[in-house]
């Protein structure tokens, strides 16, 4: 029976792991943890993108070798993903042994597809990529995101016929078999794919050395985004081994400025293998600091990690899955992150808090959970429409209900009159922040876990320090 599987983007090694790549993680994670939560099995990838001149060049600069660099880097990456309490099923590096022959495997196979043309244009070194002179133009010449000039490249290069699957590619998209979200994304990638060139997939190796050389030919290594958009599947095993228990992807999350790459390369990529188009890709904004694009010029550029550092991983995956949108870009500032954490500590916090000591004073021992139901239709809809902060809202406001029932139904009073009465109370309040929990779960697991295990233990007992302590 075919698995469920998720892909993220495989982040370049020649900077340190950031909120941008945080946010492919964690989306990742909560799709999956979702999955799980229906009963599939889910395999998860992640991996390092570890080729090309920027890596070889970074290293250079440090004054270490390339190879030392990247283990260092790849390992920082694992460690990262790791601390965001992320679990994966794999860890793919393009400097794998496997990986690098099985790319050179796709490449042979994807020969009617490719040619050789010399090629003149705009680059820009920071992508790794070319753009058309109209792009060029109306960017006077400078790269947005690298704010790098672009400079003019004139070589003997292999190309990949996209215009061959242009028509596949498009009829899938259109249909929604290969579905784009969010649909506004959609719409303007299937703009663009309408004047997509072919694309060149090599560079000559006195241009570039730090890459996948291209199968008989000595004087080309491959284009970064070949030897990386290939991971997906050589990860799989492809083409060594069948597959189809994995692939199509169920998901592919990626961040909104390589949903090109995603939409227009891969599928020509799959398309020529004759492999299945994945059924869908989730393109997510970019996290914003203080409204502003993270820049190191700028430098406003916030280490996870010291976010991290601050409260711990819970608050920190509460804010970026319920405050900031999958799908739009999503700001960061010191201040709604504390205004974040308070609204943590009062609506859940707390409500953990006097639940329990109730429980521990009204004799509430073990409550089985009434319901085996799980979850309703709406929260289904959301999470399927990849908009997991609204659904996490409607786990919020089962939390927040749980509260004002408790205001209102007193049981600390009732108690003095009819302590069966208020134990009937307690114990439906157990009951439902259960149920909740198995909710909250598929966002904050760690906190998932404390509370059940207070609710579930022989003796309910109130946390020792409470769940987000005030500082
Ligand atoms: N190596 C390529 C991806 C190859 S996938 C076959 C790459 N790497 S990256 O390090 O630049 O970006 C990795 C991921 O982080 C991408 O999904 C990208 O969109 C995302 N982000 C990078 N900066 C970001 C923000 N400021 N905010 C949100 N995500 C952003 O591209």
């Amino acid at each position: 029976m075919k698995e469920s599987y998720i892909t993220t983007a495989i982040p370049y090694v020649n900077g340190n792991p950031h909120l941008g790549h945080a946010m492919d993680y964690l989306l990742a994670d909560t799709l999956r943890r979702y999955m799980m939560s229906q009963g599939k099995t889910v395999r998860l990838q992640v991996g390092t993108d570890e080729h090309g001149n920027k890596i070889f060049k970074k290293a250079a600069e440090l004054g270490i070798s390339t190879q030392d660099f990247v283990d260092q880097n790849s390992q920082h990456f694992q460690d990262f993903i790791h601390s965001l309490g992320v679990e994966y099923t794999d860890f793919v590096r393009t400097t794998d042994a496997d990986h690098m022959r099985r790319c050179q495997e796709i490449w042979r196979r994807l020969s009617d597809h490719i040619y050789k043309n010399s090629y003149e244009g705009w680059y820009c070194e920071g992508c790794e990529s070319f753009v058309t002179d109209k792009e060029h133009d109306e960017n006077s010449g400078i790269c947005p995101d690298h704010k790098k000039p672009y400079v003019k490249l004139s070589e003997e290069n292999y190309y990949l016929r996209i215009s061959d699957f242009k028509d596949q590619i498009r009829t899938a998209i259109e249909s929604d078999e290969f579905k784009i979200t969010p649909s506004f994304r959609k719409k303007e990638f299937l703009n663009l794919l309408k004047d997509m060139p072919d694309v060149s997939i090599s560079r000559p190796k006195d241009q570039v050395s730090w890459g996948i050389p291209v199968p008989d030919d000595d004087s080309q290594v491959m284009y970064v985004w070949i030897d990386a958009l290939s991971n997906y599947i050589t990860v799989l095993g492809y083409p060594d081994r069948d597959i189809s228990d994995f692939w199509p992807a169920d998901v592919q999350i990626v961040g909104k400025d390589i949903l090109r790459f995603h939409a227009g390369i891969w599928p020509a990529m799959l398309l020529g293998l004759g492999l299945p188009l994945p059924h869908n890709l989730v393109a997510h904004g970019f996290i914003t600091v203080n409204g502003e694009k993270m820049s190191k010029s700028i430098g406003n550029v916030i280490a996870p990690e010291e976010i991290l550092a601050k409260h711990g991983l819970t608050p920190f995956r509460y804010y970026f899955l319920r405050h900031a949108s999958p799908v739009d870009d999503a700001d960061f500032t010191w201040d709604k992150y504390e205004a974040s954490y308070n609204e943590l500590a009062n609506d859940l916090g707390n409500l953990v808090q006097r639940l329990a000591t109730l429980c521990k004073k009204n004799g509430i021992t073990h409550v089985y959970a009434k319901r085996d139901a799980y979850h309703t239709g709406k929260f289904d809809q959301r999470m399927q429409n990849f908009e997991f902060n609204v659904a996490f809202d409607l786990v919020w406001s089962d939390i927040m209900e749980l509260n004002k029932r408790i205001d209102s139904e007193k049981p600390w009073a009732v108690a003095k009159e009819d302590l069966a009465k208020a134990q009937v109370i307690l114990s439906n309040l157990v009951d439902d922040l259960l149920y909740a929990n198995t909710y909250l779960k598929i966002f904050l697991p760690d906190a998932a876990a404390q509370i059940e295990s207070i609710f579930t233990a022989d003796q309910i007992e109130p946390p020792a320090t409470p769940m987000f302590p005030k500082h």
